[in-house]
């Protein structure tokens, strides 16, 4: 492992040990921006640096999940929390790996119940605003998975 003693954001950035175009990617990091998000490169530069194979790598301020994401693909345990609920269901997200045969099954069944449920759409105040950018049709789905994972 290699330390760099009271280093600033400019040092990590500037020095030599971090290698930033050698490093696990994954598509996963895009799935929403985030504000003041890490870049991934950043992330996996220290948690190489900083920890070993099997080492537990814990965020406090989880954001979008990119230390979280990273830990787990450079095989560190890893743990996040933060008070924002939009950061916990991102995060969430990158806390384990997920088949795409599952999505598949998630997907499915969640057009199911959408096309089962009641269409809310008059319900919501923002809605005279919000038809400028959506169809009646995708602000209904929207409100429904908004629903779906807590976030009102
Ligand atoms: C700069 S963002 C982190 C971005 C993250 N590194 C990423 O790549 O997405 C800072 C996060 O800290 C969280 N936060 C701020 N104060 C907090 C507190 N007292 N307890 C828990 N989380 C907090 C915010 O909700 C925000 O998600």
């Amino acid at each position: 492992m290699k330390v760099v003693n009271n280093a600033s954001l400019k040092d990590i950035f500037n020095t030599s040990i971090y290698d930033f175009n050698n490093f696990k990617k994954d598509k996963l990091h895009e799935i929403c921006p985030y504000t003041a998000m890490f870049p991934p490169k950043l992330a996996n530069s220290l948690i190489e640096n900083y920890s070993t194979t099997g080492q537990t790598v814990y965020d406090p301020f989880s954001g979008r999940g990119t230390t979280l994401l990273q830990s787990r693909l450079l095989n560190r345990k890893a743990y996040a929390s933060d008070l924002n609920p939009l950061a916990l269901v991102l995060s969430k997200a990158k806390s384990k790996k997920i088949s795409i045969n599952l999505i598949n099954k998630r997907i499915n069944e969640l057009e199911k119940t959408y096309a089962n449920s009641k269409k809310i759409i008059i319900d919501y105040l923002d809605y005279e605003y919000m038809k400028t950018y959506f169809s009646d049709e995708i602000y209904n789905q929207l409100i429904f998975v908004k629903n779906l994972i807590g976030i009102n």
